[in-house]
């Protein structure tokens, strides 16, 4: 590195023993803690999970696993975008206290089998098209929330139903943490920020705000009086009239069991992902109540 600009820099740990000796500290302190999961390859979005967890913490910790677990085989496991420096830079102007990026090894010694299962809520929707993912998901999550012992956890809302099964594995678990959600941050075009919009080409990524405006427009008729189904059908037409190549859903479901709507008698949101190209885009939106 040249030039005077001092880079700022961020505190990593990569072990169980060495996070649980600085949380302790922490606590002793009196201090109180918030933990950001993530894949790496950050961006805006990650930025806004950290900036809340900053407002009403006192110490962030943001782990960083490309967990290989929640991948299907042909999925994009080993081309994932992987760059910690630029990560940990970016971390470190967002005044992050740590950065805990475990090995492989820490986190699935030899011989490791346990596997935490959401049946029900992990078999549906993205559940349904990438079998095992949520599992890879929820056993990750609890390993790093039960590691950390945060007093929060925070997760973007664009992954609405993983944002669901991991509120379900905390209260089931009893893991004492609260998971709170972060409304999506989102390109000036609509297209919710996702380290995958990388995979996608200049025309593709010109259609790919469709999608928002397809769930948008969705959310508007049935907010209107439009019948639930059929608002849905018509977002599916219109993603493949927009160059989408298929839906793999476009649905109403319920807030909190994600079990599918077709009546406006409780809180409803409306789920969507369909791919584009080589990327299988995921967003959501709220209908009105
Ligand atoms: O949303 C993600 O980036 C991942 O699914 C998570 C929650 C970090 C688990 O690997």
């Amino acid at each position: 590195m040249t030039g005077s600009r001092a880079e700022p820099t961020l505190a990593t740990i990569r072990g169980v023993a060495a996070l649980r000796a600085r949380v302790a500290g922490w606590r002793q302190a009196g201090e109180t803690i918030a933990l950001v999961p993530t894949m790496g390859a950050l961006h805006e979005g990650h930025g806004a999970l950290v900036a809340a967890a900053r407002k009403a913490f006192d110490r962030v910790i943001v782990s960083l696993f490309v967990n290989p677990t929640q991948f299907g085989p042909g999925e994009d496991f080993t081309t994932y975008p992987r760059d910690q420096a630029a990560d940990a830079g970016f971390l470190g102007a967002l005044g992050v206290d740590l950065l805990y990026a475990p090995t492989h090894d820490e986190m699935y010694p030899d011989g490791f089998v346990t596997e935490v299962s959401v049946p029900g809520l992990a078999d549906v929707l993205c559940g349904a098209a990438r079998p095992g993912h949520f599992n890879g998901v929820a056993t990750v999550v609890a390993k790093l929330l039960t590691q950390a012992a945060p007093d929060a956890a925070y997760f973007g809302e664009k992954d609405y139903q993983q944002l669901i099964i991991i509120r379900r594995v905390a209260m089931d678990l009893n893991l004492g943490v609260r998971i709170e959600g972060v409304a999506t941050v989102r390109a000036p075009d609509g297209l919710a920020i996702s380290s995958r919009n990388a995979y996608l080409s200049a025309q593709q990524r010109a259609a790919a705000p469709a999608l928002y405006a397809a769930l948008n427009e969705a959310a508007q008729s049935i907010g209107d009086g439009a019948d639930m189904e059929g608002a849905c059908a018509h977002g599916r037409a219109a993603l493949i009239a927009a160059g989408f190549s298929a839906v793999d859903y476009f649905q109403c479901v319920d807030v909190g069991t994600l079990e599918p709507v077709t009546t406006r008698d409780r809180p409803a949101r409306i789920l969507a992902a369909a791919h584009l190209g080589p990327a299988r885009l995921i967003d959501n939106v709220a209908v009105a109540g």
